[in-house]
């Protein structure tokens, strides 16, 4: 099986980018992050505090997160048979999966599923630790990056397409709060693998960064080679 580990920041690209090269490819895209949410949307519906590991450790035997694939090869996230696709992209839910991802029991919980999709397919799966944790042997670990600014403007572009009504300047200091978060936090910080590349994309488009990591498939040889 060839694995693909992307990680970095949120609105580094890494979902825009893996989707459309996993498409190309025929490829599984695993959204980690997406996981994540579900659990966060989970805790927030049952009222329980995501800041309280064992509150939310308690809910997680009730919690089955399966990805789907249409046939166009998107991805839907189902939450015990539910299609939360739309729901956990709201914004507070943000702040709920940012906060429940520091729980060792949750990242334990959503590990299994992840290693278990590995197994059996060719993938290509984004998220924080990925590269670290998750799939160490990945073939290829790539870190994306992009300047703060540059991830507010497309986040903010990609919620007021929406329909959600938000603010630049709210954004860019969430997005500053979250990633401090992730980056900090004791288990699976979000930092790049030993063996990542790192790829700062800010000035990229979605094209010229799919571009970019089909060149270093090539260099090890992992284009045709599934
Ligand atoms: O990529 P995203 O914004 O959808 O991720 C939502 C949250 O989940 C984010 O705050 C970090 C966390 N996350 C994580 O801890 N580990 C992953 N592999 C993916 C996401």
């Amino acid at each position: 099986m060839i694995h693909i580990a992307i990680d970095g920041p949120s609105g580094a690209g890494k979902s825009t980018v893996a989707k459309a090269l996993a498409k190309e490819l025929h490829f599984v895209y695993v959204d980690t992050g997406a996981m994540y949410r579900a659990v966060g949307l989970y805790t927030r519906r049952h009222g329980a505090s995501p800041t309280d590991p064992e509150a939310v450790a308690a809910l997680l035997p009730d919690v089955s997160v399966t990805l789907e694939y249409a046939e166009d090869g998107s991805q839907r996230v189902l939450l015990n048979g539910e299609d939360v696709s739309l729901a956990i992209r709201e914004n507070e839910i943000s702040q709920y999966a940012s906060a429940v991802s520091k729980i060792p029991a949750v990242r334990a919980h959503l590990l299994t599923l992840q290693r278990d999709m590995a197994r059996t397919h060719d993938l290509i799966m984004d998220g924080r630790d990925i590269g670290t944790v998750v799939l160490p042997d990945a073939a290829l670990k790539i870190f994306m990056v992009a300047r703060p600014e540059a991830r507010a403007r497309r986040r903010t572009l990609e919620l007021l397409a929406k329909g959600q009504d938000v603010e630049y300047e709210t954004i860019l200091a969430e997005i500053n709060a979250r990633d401090e978060q992730d980056r900090t936090r004791a288990v699976s910080p979000a930092i790049p693998a030993e063996d990542a590349v790192m790829m700062d994309n800010s000035d990229m488009t979605v094209e010229e960064n799919v571009e970019a990591i089909r060149v270093l498939m090539r260099e090890r040889g992992l284009l045709g080679a599934s």
